[in-house]
């Protein structure tokens, strides 16, 4: 698989001119000091820009390694806590995030998933050959994952076999979900404990299908994405329409050079031109945070070098989304058609001792700041980009959870979505501002990022991230459209760049408390050097 990978190691290595929505001033000079320095920002809240879709904070779960068994599912007869086998630490845990929708079973899992096999009594073990070649249990199947999913709160995005299934399969998938009808397959759903049609909200039609999905071209996907989209239907009456008809999500580009730009050009012009019986509402787009393949930079006891690098790497979102978006608006300039980062987050070495096919890596304050730093990307492109998720859930790449038997630990990247939770279906604000930029060895960074949104009770946001792991930065920020009465949040950092929670120290990057001061329509507060802070602000 990482083999795999790195023959599309291209947009990787890929160097560019970092663009922001902001302007960045000629390098500052060096400084041998830790003073705090002043940025001024400006937000118009008269300006409201694009709704921050919830979706763009969702989650990938995965068969693969420890994320599904062990961070999910522990089944019903374990010590651990659990409803119906699912852990319940985890579910409140993301309960409290709001996850708006989770991804599964894949992943390259899902284009070798059979989805008979996970439901019913006496599951048959099969293998998951494309992580680790450990055995597969089942055990986890179709109403563990819709039981999860209603657990916490969530909706379900099913990505079907595209790759080793066939249409009908993945149609009758969705029969058994969803039809209220009386039909075998209902029946058998009912006797399977959910006499109820399911919700499916998000339909994912394969993945990576240029790749570990079937190594397809683009005319091939094409033609199964004709008839995967006509063929797979959601018959539950209430999606038929209005707000929670399902959404089809084709496979999109995974990188940037021109076999992705060709993937992207074929995929909207085929769409553009598309008939009455089929559609899709989304095209997926993959993009990890790695430097180069195979992934080599370490999770943690890193240093203020990998850092740059690893933050230099993941601003590369912006290029990458604005280079998709531009042949998206060609053919779709009404932005029907929604650019969804199905995958996305940092992806280092494997961590010692671990099996290199289960993706474990630990989660330090590098990631929150990531995190950060892609959601901004995100929400300034919150008119194309309305869904995103996080690679993955649990114990698995850029987690938000780690566990180890009844152990549960909150990572670094779970506090960062915790503090933008109110940017969940706000309103895009713009704030402009000079970046100021952040050095070290060869690599120059903005130092600062910032966005701000309005809540449904109109409340206003603002979220900042102080790039510099060296230098406190002073924010000025001058409001128009509000006038503010005061102004508090939280602030996420450590000592460290690499500090990391473990299950005997879970509180070493933690959110603290952050007041800001109000004088007039200005808010004034300090940013510690490497934090993520969320300030709200009462008018
Ligand atoms: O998230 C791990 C893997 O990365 C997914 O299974 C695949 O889609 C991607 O290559």
């Amino acid at each position: 698989m990482l083999h795999t990978l790195a023959r599309r190691s291209g947009p990787v290595a890929r160097r560019g001119r970092l663009v922001l929505s902001v302007a960045l001033v000629a390098a500052a000079p060096t400084l041998a000091t830790t003073a705090a320095e002043t940025a001024a920002l400006s937000i118009d809240v008269s300006k409201p820009g694009a709704k921050i879709d919830r979706n763009i904070f969702g989650q990938f779960a995965e068969h693969l390694g420890h994320g599904v068994y062990e961070g999910i599912w522990v089944g019903p007869d374990s010590t651990i806590p659990n409803t119906r086998g699912i852990r319940d630490d985890v579910v409140a845990a993301l309960r409290a995030l709001k996850v708006p929708n989770v991804r599964w079973p894949g992943g390259c899992f899902a284009d070798e998933y059979h989805w008979r096999k996970g439901i019913g009594a006496g599951r048959a073990a099969t293998l998951n050959p494309n992580w680790g070649g450990v055995i597969e249990p089942n055990s986890f199947g179709t109403h563990e994952f819709m039981d999860f999913v209603d657990q916490i709160g969530s909706e379900a995005y099913l990505s079907v076999n595209v790759g080793s299934g066939t249409p009908q399969e993945a149609a009758e998938w969705l029969e058994y979900l969803t039809t209220s009808q009386p039909t075998a397959l209902a029946k058998e759903r009912a006797a399977n404990g959910h006499p109820a049609p399911y919700s499916v909200r998000y339909l994912g039609i394969g993945n990576e299908s240029w790749d570990c999905g079937g190594n397809m071209t683009p005319d091939y996907y094409l033609s199964q994405l004709g008839i995967y989209s006509r063929f797979v239907r959601n018959f539950n009456p209430a999606q038929q329409q209005g707000p929670h008809r399902m959404l089809k999500i084709a496979v999109g580009p995974g990188g940037d050079g021109p076999r992705w730009t060709e993937w992207t050009n074929a995929i909207m012009k085929a769409w553009q031109g598309r008939s009455w019986s089929w559609d899709i509402d989304g095209l997926s787009m993959h993009s990890y945070t790695v430097v180069k393949w195979p992934p080599s930079y370490k999770s943690v006891g890193f240093g203020e070098t990998e850092y740059s690098q690893i933050l230099k790497s993941t601003l590369e979102m912006d290029r990458l989304i604005a280079t998709h978006s531009a042949i998206m608006d060609k053919y779709d300039p009404q932005k029907k058609v929604a650019l969804v980062v199905d995958e996305w987050g940092a992806w280092y070495a494997p961590s010692p001792g671990t099996n290199p096919g289960f993706l474990v890596q630990q989660n330090s304050l590098r990631d929150a700041v990531l995190a950060a730093l892609n959601l901004n990307v995100f929400a300034r492109h919150a008119d194309r980009v309305r869904m995103a998720n996080i690679a993955q859930m649990i114990n698995v790449l850029q987690a938000m959870i780690l566990t180890d038997k009844e152990k549960m630990v909150l990572t670094p990247t779970y506090h960062a979505f915790s503090m933008y939770v109110p940017f969940q279906d706000a309103t895009f604000v713009p704030v402009s501002f000079d970046a100021g930029t952040y050095t070290h060895g060869d690599v120059t960074l903005p130092r600062l990022d910032a966005i701000a949104a309005r809540d449904a009770a109109g409340r206003l946001w603002l979220a900042v991230t102080n790039l510099d792991p060296n230098r406190s930065v002073v924010v000025e920020a001058t409001l128009a459209g509000i006038t503010p009465k005061a102004a508090a949040g939280e602030t996420l950092t450590a000592p460290r760049v690499d500090s990391v929670n473990t299950f005997e120290a879970p509180n070493t990057v933690v959110p603290k408390p952050i007041a800001a001061k109000i004088h007039g329509a200005t808010l004034a507060l300090t940013l510690e050097p490497k934090s993520v802070t969320v300030i709200s602000v009462e008018q």
